[in-house]
């Protein structure tokens, strides 16, 4: 079968074909996120051919780990995590140009041994190697690793025309608007705009690009996509599982921060934005900026457009389940949130009047995001609700995930003598069409990032923007302490208080 038979993510891919010679460099190489998501991803496309020739993989961390205990740690990582099972031929290309650089973050003597390693790395095969440096490690080391970057020269390699170094910096991109400010400006005295990948895993999701080709690829959607068709949009992020063992991240850091502030926006803005002018990353960039510049401060206190809560203690699954002030290294006087709602409005022509409605929570009743459209009702002169007209919102879904797919509600007419109708759904599901096995968003992102296409990352100034948004909300909580904090029992769709945001214009959370 030809190799882009294989899957559609095959497809379409000749640019992603032409990265030059890479040595990714992971820091934080020992670390979660690199077993469970980094080294499969690398492996994948390894697998799909989509790596270059000369492709080198460095691990980099404080302990030091010789370079063959680092290929079986990474040989164990595809074992456990990989959507693939372990191809031996296909990992050992990747082994053999696999090795482990042990040295601090903020050791400066430490990257210039770094920067041999590479020089070694291109003497060996003859030729310039392109340099990615994936920031894998906990926040507080960012900035030294820039730093360090930058002053030994890493950061401002340059090969040819179009590929420099660039950096893939994990999330969280700050805690509030000064501290993302702040993290902008070290990356900037090290590093140009186009040279950085903020990530956001979910614009790497199938689902998520899927957006944007539904919105501007057919040609119903777009006459429909504003305020005299739309009633409400409800964008839903809800996990089944708790905090685990990340209480002590989460502690810090809460729903808002977690999961609204970027995940959740990201959705919003691809969903509200204007049609960019092309699918170059800037002018995809600049559309996302500008909706999230229109949405109106939000309104604090009672009767606000912000909402929060903590999962407590119930049945989940047929099980007992803690509440989250029970949870392991959980303060139990905790102010963290585990549940945001929120309501939005966008002042502009297309949207102004059209609540956005975004919820994220931990421990709630199925893990699912979907974007939910909700158009106006018909006028009533024909078929009015009654016993005999059982009758929806029409409602355009998309589901990000699980059970990726796309589904319209429309109401219909019940088969038979008597005219009565109901609602039915028209599904299009990812698994039926395409089978399963989609790639996993880092997949998508390494692999752009290699190839320098930053459209599926965050630009500084879009972080900003969603921090200005939600500094004033993290602060007013955080002042507030426990007062206005909602509960819900594990395994619910959530508080009370977060339905109340809704019931002002009549409006009620879907259970997708
Ligand atoms: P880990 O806590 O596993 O840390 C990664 C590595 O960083 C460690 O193996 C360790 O390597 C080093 N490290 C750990 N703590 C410190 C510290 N206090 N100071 C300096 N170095 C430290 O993190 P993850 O792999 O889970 O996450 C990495 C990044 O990815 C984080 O920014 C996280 O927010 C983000 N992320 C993670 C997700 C996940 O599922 N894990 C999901 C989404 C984002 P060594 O000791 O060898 O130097
Ligand atoms: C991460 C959050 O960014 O996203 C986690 O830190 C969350 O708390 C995770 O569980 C959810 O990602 P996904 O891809 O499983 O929806």
């Amino acid at each position: 079968m030809a190799e882009t038979q294989r899957h559609p993510f095959l497809q379409g891919l000749s640019k992603h074909r032409g990265a030059p010679p890479t040595v990714v460099v992971i820091f934080g190489a020992s670390g979660d996120l690199t077993a469970r998501k980094l080294i499969p991803a690398v492996f994948n496309l390894s697998y799909d051919n989509l790596l270059p020739a000369d492709f080198f993989l460095v691990g980099y961390g404080r302990k030091a780990i010789p370079d063959e205990e680092f290929r079986t740690l990474a040989t164990d990582a595809i074992k456990e995590f990989s959507r693939r099972e372990l191809n031996a031929e296909v990992w050992g290309r990747v082994a053999a140009n696999t090795s482990y650089v042990a040295g601090g973050y903020d050791e400066r003597a430490a990257f210039d041994r770094l920067a041999q390693h590479i020089a070694a790395i291109e003497k060996k095969i003859g030729r310039e190697v392109q340099t990615l440096f994936y920031i894998s490690t906990p926040p507080s080391v960012f900035g030294p690793i820039l730093q360090n970057l930058g002053a030994s020269g890493l950061a401002s390699k340059y090969l040819g025309q179009a590929h420099h170094s660039k950096v893939i910096i994990e999330k969280p991109f700050g805690k509030d608007l000064k501290s993302a400010q702040e993290l902008n400006k070290t990356i900037r005295s090290v590093l140009e705009e186009h040279q950085v990948y903020r990530i956001d895993h979910y614009l790497g999701k199938e689902t998520v690009q899927d957006l944007l080709v539904q919105r501007f690829a057919n040609s119903i959607f777009e006459p429909l996509w504003n305020r005299n068709f739309i009633d409400h949009v409800q964008i839903t992020v809800a996990e089944e599982v708790g905090v685990g063992t990340r209480g002590g991240y989460y502690e810090q850091s809460g729903a808002l921060r977690d999961m609204i502030q970027n995940h959740t926006m990201q959705l919003l803005a691809l969903t509200a934005m204007e049609p960019p002018v092309s699918l170059d990353a800037e002018a995809v960039r600049d559309e996302k900026v500008k909706v999230l510049k229109a949405i109106q401060p939000l309104r604090l206190g009672a009767g606000g457009d912000v909402a929060r809560a903590q999962y407590s203690e119930g049945m989940m699954g047929g099980k007992q389940a803690k509440g989250y002030l029970q949870e392991e290294g959980i303060n139990p006087q905790s102010a963290t949130e585990t549940y945001a709602g929120i309501r939005l409005s966008i002042n502009n022509w297309r949207w102004q009047g059209v609540p956005f409605y975004l919820r994220s929570g931990k421990r709630m009743a199925r893990r699912v995001t979907e974007i939910a459209v909700q158009f106006k009702r018909p006028p009533g002169t024909l078929f009015a609700e009654s016993d005999r007209f059982n009758l929806a919102p029409n409602t355009l879904a998309f589901q990000i995930q699980p059970d990726e797919g796309l589904s319209m509600i429309l109401n219909g007419k019940v088969p038979g003598l008597e005219t009565r109708t109901q609602p039915v759904k028209m599904n299009f599901r990812y698994s039926t069409t395409y089978g399963s096995n989609t790639p996993e968003a880092y997949e998508r992102l390494v692999l752009d990032a290699m190839v320098g296409d930053g459209t599926l990352f965050i630009r500084g100034d879009e972080a900003e923007t969603s921090w200005k948004l939600y500094t004033p909300v993290l602060e007013a909580w955080a002042a507030a302490g426990r007062e206005g904090m909602d509960s819900y029992p594990v395994g619910s769709w959530g508080p009370a208080n977060a339905d109340a945001l809704l019931a002002a214009s009549k409006h009620t959370w879907r259970q997708p």
